[in-house]
């Protein structure tokens, strides 16, 4: 199953992924967290890409795309895996079009993730992280039994730079601008779904499954 996670910063997008893991034996693979792991190594990739991440902004076109073409084409790559936070832009996914073509591979669905903004809003600037597990916690929906301590492993939750409110605001608007028209790209494709998702992270996990119950 090769699938892509679309929407907002903040629509559960990650949450939603490491669900469908679980049940699906498939895996996850973040851009963000590819990034943030590049980040706080402090290769080179990790230098370039942190001063577009800490404001909001998108990393370059080309950066992303030669770095997803190793994770889904190169060695080890895995045969299947849901895409979240790639593609983000219409290059991007003209880019991935292109290797799915040389490849002979093809996607199975584009799931969009459909969310309000103030919900969006409320729940980045509540998210938390643990420092070592990297498990995402929020501090109003889903809230660690001790504050400030990870449940599964006992370290300290922290909160990214990029979730301060200002911050959030430019993603939502570079959101708007950048990957919001991908929404119109796939939709000619057949292979676009939306799905609702308001209410808890059970419940909008019952909306994808319905969607990938029907594929
Ligand atoms: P990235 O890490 O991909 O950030 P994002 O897309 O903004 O995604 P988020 O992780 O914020 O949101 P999500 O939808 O995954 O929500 P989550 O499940 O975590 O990217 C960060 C940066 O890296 C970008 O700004 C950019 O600079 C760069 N980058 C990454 N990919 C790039 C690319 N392709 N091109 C260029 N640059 C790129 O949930 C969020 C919170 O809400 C959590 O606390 C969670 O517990 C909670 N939550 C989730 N679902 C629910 C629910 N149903 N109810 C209540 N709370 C919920």
């Amino acid at each position: 199953m090769k699938l892509i996670m679309l929407g907002p910063p903040g629509a559960g997008k990650g949450t939603q992924a490491q669900k469908i893991c679980n049940d699906y034996n498939t895996v996850q693979i973040s851009t963000g967290d590819i990034l943030r792991a590049e980040v706080s190594n402090g290769t080179e990739l990790g230098q370039k890409a942190k001063s577009y991440m800490d404001k909001g902004d998108l990393v370059p076109d080309e950066v992303i795309l030669g770095m997803m073409e190793k994770k889904l084409f190169g060695e080890d790559a895995p045969e299947g895996y849901i895409l979240d936070g790639f593609p983000r832009t219409v290059p991007q996914a003209v880019g991935l079009d292109e290797l799915f073509n040389e490849h002979d591979a093809e996607l199975d669905a584009i799931i969009l993730m459909e969310v309000d903004r103030e919900v969006i809003i409320e729940r980045l600037t509540a998210r938390r992280t643990c420092k070592n597990c990297k498990k995402v916690y929020n501090l109003l929906f889903m809230p660690p039994e001790e504050d400030g301590v990870c449940d599964e492993c006992g370290g300290e939750l922290i909160q990214r730079d990029d979730d301060k409110e200002e911050t959030v605001k430019n993603r939502l608007k570079v959101y708007e601008e950048e990957t919001a028209p991908l929404v119109d790209y796939y939709s000619g494709t057949g292979k676009l779904e939306r799905v609702d998702s308001h209410g808890t992270p059970e419940e909008v996990y019952e909306n994808i499954k319905e969607v990938l119950e029907s594929l």
